[in-house]
């Protein structure tokens, strides 16, 4: 176990096998060790630094059918709401004032979100913010949409990959998604030139050391420049109502390992990893997360956006709330950066340091 993470500091990755055998026995980590070896990767190449993105959720239709999702199309419960283009850029105007330099515009697959208005928004979020970056996070589209939207200003897309594991993902996902899909996607964005990031929910039903393994070759393959990862949390109305949550132990764990594969990755310590404990963002930028992204959405709507039970939208990831976030960092000696928070770029990536 001990000569696996050696292993993984050193060179930054490990076998299938390894990796395999690293998660299969993930309970007998020293994990006190393990988080300040994950820490002090992040301190050397982001100083206290923690970055802030003012996430928007501008619709809350979707065309997809996952099994996990609050917001899946065939859940008839589900509130429906999409934002116009002048809520967004109200949104951004007030995340402006608060400090906010990027926004992340997120959705489900809405088909009433056309390639050319979202293009439009983004246009007019960079002519009003130059300085600021934009983020999308909208699913899965043709390579000629994302080219328009990176021409339009975007300098940055999330798309999960959700697992790298082809069965796992069928599990997740209705027939018509393939992993296949999903990371053609991921690879048109890289080779666009946007920031990418991927990422895979904790505890998913049907995740075990093999998927995982597999997820984590991924990572250490494609290099992503962010890796969204929170716990899965079961939403009542979904086929999955039943299924236990992702627990703290392992989201924080998996970040961990996640820092030490791609020690200048963005991390975000999600709202989900918020949801399932009172200081599970806290606990997270300790375990290795450098990124918090708080909701800019207007509060009408904030609890619309259910992709899971009882997600926070209230408290301190409110980002009117900022200041609260701040304290909150401070106390584990963290500050709110207040620029773009850009991938710090490949060169010089030490190794064998920690
Ligand atoms: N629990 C936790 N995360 C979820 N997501 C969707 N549904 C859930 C859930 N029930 C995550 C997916 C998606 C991201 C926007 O939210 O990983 O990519």
């Amino acid at each position: 176990m001990k000569a696996l993470l050696e292993k993984l500091c050193r060179q930054r990755r490990l076998e299938r096998e390894e990796w395999e055998g690293l998660l299969a026995r993930r309970r007998e980590i020293d994990r006190a060790g393990l988080f300040s070896r994950a820490e002090a990767e992040r301190r050397r190449h982001f100083g206290d630094a923690v970055f802030v993105r003012g996430l928007i959720e501008c619709s809350s239709f979707c065309k997809n059918d996952c099994r996990y999702c609050g917001i899946r199309r065939s859940n008839r419960r589900a509130a429906r709401y999409r934002l116009d283009r002048a809520t967004v850029l109200a949104c951004c105007e007030k995340g402006y004032e608060w400090g906010f330099r990027t926004f992340v515009l997120q959705a489900g697959e809405d088909p009433g979100l056309t390639p050319e208005g979202v293009a439009e928004t983004v246009r007019a979020i960079k002519a009003r913010f130059p300085d600021c970056a934009v983020t999308l996070s909208l699913g899965e589209f043709p390579r000629e949409v994302y080219q328009l939207w990176f021409d339009a200003g975007a300098d940055r897309y999330l798309l999960r990959h959700e697992t790298a594991d082809p069965d796992h993902y069928a599990c997740l996902h209705p027939p018509e998604l393939t992993l296949a899909h999903r990371l053609d996607c991921l690879r048109d964005l890289k080779d666009i030139g946007y920031q990418v990031g991927a990422g895979f929910m904790v505890g998913s039903p049907g995740q075990s050391a093999r998927t995982l393994a597999a997820d984590f070759c991924f990572l250490q393959e494609f290099r992503p420049h962010m890796v969204g990862l929170g716990p899965f949390i079961p939403q009542k109305d979904t086929p999955f109502a039943a299924e236990p949550a992702g627990t703290l132990e392992d989201t924080l764990l998996l970040l961990a390992l996640v820092r030490l594969t791609l020690p200048r990755a963005l991390l975000p310590a999600t709202t989900a990893l918020g949801t399932i404990h009172p200081q599970g963002r806290e606990l997270g930028i300790l375990a290795g997360a450098n990124v918090v992204m708080p909701n800019l959405s207007p509060p009408a709507v904030r609890g619309k956006y259910a992709l899971y039970d009882n997600k926070l939208c209230t408290g301190d990831e409110a980002a009117e709330h900022l200041a609260g976030l701040k304290k909150r960092l401070k106390a584990i000696g963290c500050t709110v950066a207040v620029s773009r928070g850009d991938f710090p770029g490949a060169e010089g990536e030490a190794k064998n340091k920690c």
